[in-house]
């Protein structure tokens, strides 16, 4: 089985992955993804969770603390894994811990306009329409 690491790599690298990112669009060479992700262990404002069932890869959450109070939320379920409730299920538990680290502290999801199935899922856990770019919605949940 992949470490962390790899499968982190793996994953960010697809095609639909990198389809729903703002900042990147290219895939992401291995020594910046090295690089970001011991930067990301090593701070205290990024959490990472990775689901397994069976040591089988489900899927990740990140958590990042942004701004002032907002955290903002990066999610990926493996195409082989999806509408099967684990997103929703995986983001549940990254929020109950966030909120302990982070009381009163906002989640934040960036949706770019055409990822309509991200949007529902945000939507369905609750998330309502903050602000928009000619990019991206911005859902909060504020607390
Ligand atoms: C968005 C994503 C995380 C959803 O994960 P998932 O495990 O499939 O989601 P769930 O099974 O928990 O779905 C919960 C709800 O989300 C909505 N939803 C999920 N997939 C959907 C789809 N393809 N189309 C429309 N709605 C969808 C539905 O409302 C669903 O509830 P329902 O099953 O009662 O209809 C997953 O599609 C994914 O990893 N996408 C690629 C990466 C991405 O776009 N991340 C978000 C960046 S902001």
């Amino acid at each position: 089985m992949e470490s962390d690491l790899e499968l982190l790599f793996l994953w960010v690298n697809t095609s639909d992955s990198l389809d729903a990112k703002i900042l990147t669009s290219r895939a992401i060479p291995w020594n910046d993804h090295v690089e970001w992700f011991e930067s990301c262990l090593a701070s205290t404002k990024c959490m990472i969770w990775i689901a397994e069932k069976d040591d089988f890869a489900l899927g990740q959450v990140r958590i990042e603390l942004h701004q002032e109070r907002d955290l903002l939320i990066d999610i990926y379920i493996d195409i082989s894994q999806r509408t099967q409730g684990i997103g929703s299920l995986i983001l549940e538990k990254a929020e109950e811990e966030s909120k302990s680290r982070w009381p009163g502290y906002s989640f934040v999801a960036k949706i770019k306009h055409n990822n309509i199935a991200s949007l529902r899922f945000f939507q369905k856990q609750g998330y309502k329409f903050d602000s928009e770019t000619a990019d991206y919605m911005v859902l909060a949940k504020r607390l």
